[in-house]
């Protein structure tokens, strides 16, 4: 059904965003917000023993068929792992930032170090999809890591609870902005699916004539497996980041004096990082 064709690549302009944000300060995450027809709903049953803790996601190999992923699609989705692998990387260096203050305690210690390992396997995974899907990084990649890492020590100088809290308001907006991107990556599927193979083939003809400029543009084919596979690893990561979420709560996140503060604060602060991290 899906016949091959090629997408060029113009980067310029970032449509689409829709950032959704809940639970702010209600101590409970509203997942209400993901369909589970969409997201096979958020697994909060799901243990560290279910999902190991080095779990590789699956190599990022190129596709071997192709649909009909217009340019604003393709856009689309190098603005996701855009902005994705920059949330990444402020993850892992706002737990190494926690670490550093909080790292003499084994247990505290042994808790923050399994979920920074989590996230670096995220983080890889992004950095592979950052070369696959041709996307550009996001000009603040080194604004995450340190801003990351001065959020991760600034919170854990407050106290565990403290770093708890920060944990669990990173954990809320990282879930939401997962169900946000896993709404659209439904949408875009569907839309692939109830294309005609004629449509793809008389859009694979034009491309074929259009100028091409090696300079500023990329050819990159993305097939509708691909999309499957990076919305199977979003699932996955948004679950776990709801089992770091879950660890917090369960660590002292809402017995914060600050909890309010800390939850409020840095929900803000994520959105306006994804707004950021998406658009340059
Ligand atoms: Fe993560
Ligand atoms: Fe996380």
């Amino acid at each position: 059904m899906f016949a091959r064709i090629s997408v060029k690549v113009c980067r310029k302009g970032n449509k689409g965003f829709r950032p959704a944000f809940s639970a702010l300060g209600t101590g409970k995450t509203n997942w209400a917000l993901s369909p589970s027809h969409i997201v096979n709903g958020p697994s909060r049953s799901l243990t560290t023993s279910q999902t190991s803790l080095n779990q590789e996601p699956r190599s990022e190999s190129p596709a071997s068929t192709h649909s009909g992923v217009s340019e604003e699609d393709l856009q689309m989705i190098q603005k996701f792992i855009r902005v994705d692998q920059a949330g990444e990387t402020a993850a892992v260096w706002i737990y190494r930032g926690q670490m550093a203050i909080l790292g003499r305690d084994p247990q505290l210690n042994s808790l923050l170090l399994d979920m920074k390992e989590q996230e670096k396997v995220h983080l890889n995974s992004f950095n592979k999809k950052i070369g696959r899907f041709n996307a550009r990084p996001t000009v603040l990649q080194p604004i995450s890591a340190i801003g990351g890492f001065a959020l991760g020590v600034f919170t854990a100088m407050l106290g565990p609870k403290a770093a708890m809290a920060c944990t669990e308001a990173v954990e809320t907006s990282i879930g939401n902005h997962y169900n946000n991107q896993l709404r659209e990556l439904v949408h875009l599927r569907g839309k692939l699916n109830s294309q005609p193979e004629s449509a793809e083939s008389s859009l694979a003809d034009s491309e074929s004539k259009a100028p091409q400029n090696p300079y500023l543009e990329t050819r990159v084919n993305v097939s509708e497996s691909d999309i499957t596979q990076l919305m199977d690893d979003i699932k996955l990561f948004r679950d776990q980041e709801l089992e770091h979420l879950d660890t917090a709560v369960e660590n002292g996140a809402h017995s914060s004096v600050l909890y309010n503060t800390l939850s409020t604060s840095i929900q803000m602060g994520c959105k306006a990082a994804i707004y950021a991290c998406e658009r340059i």
